[in-house]
């Protein structure tokens, strides 16, 4: 890839598939679990296949995945690229893809959309949206919701019990994707550890303030059994594959 140290920053996509899906309940990983009829993650590939104002994407697969070519066939070509570096938790493997990144020759200044595997619903409408958004931003931002429910402290009791109502006014839920520049990102996720669980924090533990931008409900991440029948009826509500 050719590129002006310098020049206009570019967009890189990651997407961190190194998981195991364990609540899920799926039989083997979840993201190669199959929802309508193809495997979690080839559609979450195929938003981000066909976003061309994003230069390429990255996948990062677990060191020992054994599968993915053949689940996902179609993620082939010079924009979509995969790296077998995934670590223990989503942060080491999103810390160990923007190495890799780096090491294909994305510039610090270059900003990077970090979205799961496991959020399959993804439109393209979302992410140009977040795009846009934050393209002349200082830090960054990422999409989100603000929550609608009241919220509440449980106790660690089992059944679960009330310990306090936590005020929800000004409460955002997180999703994905989150766009920051690669610098910035790489040296917010070494400062933050392994245990974060997404990029917004680490990158507000270093002092900034991402934007917040309105996601939309059905980007939702595929996390317990459920959550596949539901895709699949959200899924079968869209008229045709949008692009
Ligand atoms: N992920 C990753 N590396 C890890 C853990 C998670 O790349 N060590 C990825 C998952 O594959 C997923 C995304 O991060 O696409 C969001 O994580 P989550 O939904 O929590 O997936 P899992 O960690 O696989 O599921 P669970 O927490 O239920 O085990
Ligand atoms: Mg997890």
């Amino acid at each position: 890839m050719s590129y002006t140290i310098g020049g206009p920053p570019r967009l890189f996509g990651l997407v961190p598939c190194a998981g195991s899906g364990l609540r899920a309940g799926t039989d083997g990983p979840k993201q190669y679990a199959p929802l309508a009829g193809r495997p979690l993650v080839a559609h979450t590939l195929e938003v981000w296949a066909g976003l061309l104002e994003v230069e390429a994407t990255l996948v990062v697969l677990a060191p020992d995945d054994d599968r993915f070519e053949q689940m996902v066939p179609q993620w082939q070509g010079p924009r979509c690229w995969s790296a077998r570096v995934g670590g223990l938790t989503r942060a080491e493997s999103v810390a160990a893809g923007l190495a890799e990144l780096a090491v294909r020759g994305v510039q610090p200044h270059d900003w990077v959309l970090v979205h799961d595997a496991a959020r399959g619903l993804l439109q393209p409408q979302w992410v140009r949206r977040l795009m846009s958004a934050c393209g002349d931003d200082e830090v960054g931002g990422l999409l989100a919701l603000p929550v609608a429910d009241t919220l509440k402290q449980a106790g660690d009791e089992e059944p679960a019990r009330v310990d306090a109502t936590v005020p929800r006014a000004g409460k955002w839920a997180a999703q994905t994707p989150q766009m920051f520049r690669l610098g910035l990102l790489r040296a917010a996720l070494a400062a933050a550890g392994p245990q974060v669980t997404d990029e917004s924090s680490a990158v507000e533990a270093l002092g900034h303030r991402p934007r917040l931008v309105s996601g939309d409900p059905e980007n939702f991440k595929l996390t317990w059994p459920g959550d596949f029948a539901l895709a699949e009826r959200l899924l079968a509500t869209r008229m045709a594959p949008s692009s």
